[in-house]
């Protein structure tokens, strides 16, 4: 049995509410592992919340409740039912204040500690509380405004605060040269390349050991040898895809789920959290002598006037938002299909209300109902058997296959857009299609005599209906990873057999799938038409 396709998003802090930044990245990586799922393969998806740090402590006391309180609710009011919200079917659900994931960490660090890979010695230096990370001061700007005269973070726009204290800290620096090797080997490991170029720029600077330690706070998990330390929130926080599925648990069964799953195929992440995640976390593998993930993708950021949208900065908007007026699936599409993935995107209602209409409402639901309107209507709802197949038909299925794939080889690339773009290919060619056979044509002329005094038989109107409802069969598989609903819908509509969710992708290139006498449906639209206010 192959190893599943194990992903991740990043564990999100709890110190406030999702927005669609990281809506952004939990959809993503729902699309990408609900695609491998409708492969057949087996999957894993992980996501979770980060729950310890200064950041996050700090919050809670301007609540005036202690911070596993304030996690807690947080994860249940906020973290757990946007999943809901989205549609997004997770695997596991990680939060670091769970003792799978706390025992597990203490036992990372005495490995480490063990094989000398941690030492104790003095830090100072500027820190960032927003990215909770420690700065190179090349890393900062120059506050303005009400920051006039302070050094600032560059990603969060407030200023740094001077750590001095004595800590422990892992031997990073040893590992810069490994690290360049990996990139250099294995090219893939950071996408997309300007990620990659980036990161092998940073180390190629040199790297410095890494502070991993606090003592002025305690909200974390505890140095196991010293439990006046806790620990530094990162190197808490990226042990999760780890601990998550079983590393450093006493239990058999989780054991071998680690044995199973580990090392993750991918870690999804956005570009500000980086370099934790291809330099700092492969180090920390290398140091314990464990096998690397195979790849780090960051994509872009969700921009608000220029700048990354952000809690801190109060830009976020909820995914309810949007979602309420739009419902999950054209919010998923919307997202994958209009921003580059691996590039920087903005929201803007204009553009969302205009791709619904166009896309799905015009595009797609439309291509739906009138199909089903004209079996119902012309054969009472019951496909009837083609007849000749002509130019026209071979090309149309032609489209499928190459809808299959393209979207095939972009997902490999996690290319989303691109795959997508590549299904509506597809779209466009069954639109294109049904306009250009005229079925409602073909209907009036049934039963009449055509130039040569034939009588004129409905094949030609079957052959028409049945080769658009088996595009739109094509279209409930290829489509079903990024707007589940909508496809359970059509699928129904279509009256196919089996469960949709156990359609190999592959199923999507070949027509002949729907036989005669199915019965189809019409039902409400799919994407109800906006009206622009
Ligand atoms: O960094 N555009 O958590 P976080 C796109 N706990 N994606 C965005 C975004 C935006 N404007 N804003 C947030 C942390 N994201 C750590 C992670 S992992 C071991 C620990 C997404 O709550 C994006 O994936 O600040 C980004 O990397 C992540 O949320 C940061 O979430
Ligand atoms: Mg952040």
């Amino acid at each position: 049995m192959s190893k599943p396709f194990y992903l991740t998003t990043p564990i999100y802090y709890v110190n406030d509410a999702p927005h669609i930044g990281h809506a952004y990245t939990t959809i993503a990586a729902d699309v990408i592992t609900r695609w491998h799922r409708q492969r057949q393969e087996e999957v894993w998806l992980l996501t979770g919340t980060d729950e310890h740090g200064e950041k996050v402590m700090r919050t809670a006391e301007a609540n005036g409740v202690s911070p596993k309180e304030w996690a807690d609710r947080l994860v249940e009011t906020a973290w757990k039912p946007v999943l809901d919200t989205l549609d997004a079917r997770v695997d596991d659900f990680i939060r670091t204040t769970e003792p799978r994931h706390v025992t597990a960490v203490a036992r990372f660090l005495n490995s480490l500690h063990d094989k000398g890979e941690i030492y104790e010695g003095a830090y100072e230096g500027p820190y960032c509380i927003g990215c909770e990370e420690y700065k190179l001061p090349g890393d900062l700007i120059d506050g303005t405004g009400e920051y006039e005269g302070q050094k600032c973070c560059a990603i969060h726009l407030y200023p740094v605060e001077m750590i001095a204290e004595q800590n422990y800290f892992f031997r990073m620096s040893a590992y810069a040269e490994r690290l360049l090797e990996l990139y250099e080997t294995q090219p893939d490991f950071v996408q997309p390349a300007s990620a990659r170029n980036e990161v092998i720029g940073f180390v190629k600077q040199g790297l410095q050991d890494l502070s991993i330690s606090r003592s002025t706070f305690d909200w974390g998990v505890p140095i196991p040898w010293d439990s006046s330390h806790v620990l530094y929130v990162w190197f808490d926080a990226l042990l999760n895809y780890m601990t998550a599925v079983g590393y450093g648990s006493d239990d058999e069964a989780e054991r071998a789920k680690f044995a199973r799953l580990w090392p993750a195929n991918v870690h999804l992440v956005g570009k500000d959290i980086l370099r934790f995640h291809a330099v700092i976390w492969p180090a920390m593998l290398m140091a314990a002598g464990l096998p690397l993930p195979s790849q780090v993708f960051a994509h872009g950021w969700l921009l608000v006037g220029g700048e990354k949208m952000s809690k801190t900065r109060l830009t976020g908007i909820a995914p309810a938002d949007i979602i309420d007026t739009f419902g999950s699936d054209a919010y998923r599409y919307y997202f994958m299909r209009s921003i580059t993935f691996g590039g920087d995107g903005s929201f803007s209602w204009e553009d969302m209300v205009s791709r619904y209409n166009g896309e799905l409402a015009n595009g797609l639901g439309n291509l739906a109902s009138r199909v089903a309107a004209m079996i119902g209507k012309y054969f009472g709802g019951v496909l009837p058997t083609p007849g000749e197949v002509t130019d026209r038909e071979r090309s149309l299925a032609a489209a499928a296959a190459k809808a299959v794939t393209d979207a095939e080889t972009a997902l490999d690339r996690l290319a989303i857009h691109d795959a997508l773009a590549s299904v509506w290919h597809l779209v466009d060619a069954a639109n294109l299609y049904v306009t250009e056979t005229q079925p409602w044509k073909l209907a009036k002329e049934a039963g009449q005599l055509d130039e040569d005094g034939q009588g004129v038989d409905g094949s030609a109107l079957a052959t028409s209906l049945v080769y658009a409802a088996e595009a739109l069969r094509s279209l409930a598989v290829l489509l079903n990873p990024v707007m589940p609903k909508a496809c359970a819908r059509l699928w129904e509509m279509l009256g196919a057999s089996g469960s949709l969710q156990e359609q190999p992708v592959t199923s999507a290139a070949t027509f002949g799938a729907l036989p005669a006498g199915t019965a189809v449906t019409k039902g409400d639209a799919l994407f109800p038409r906006l009206i622009e206010e």
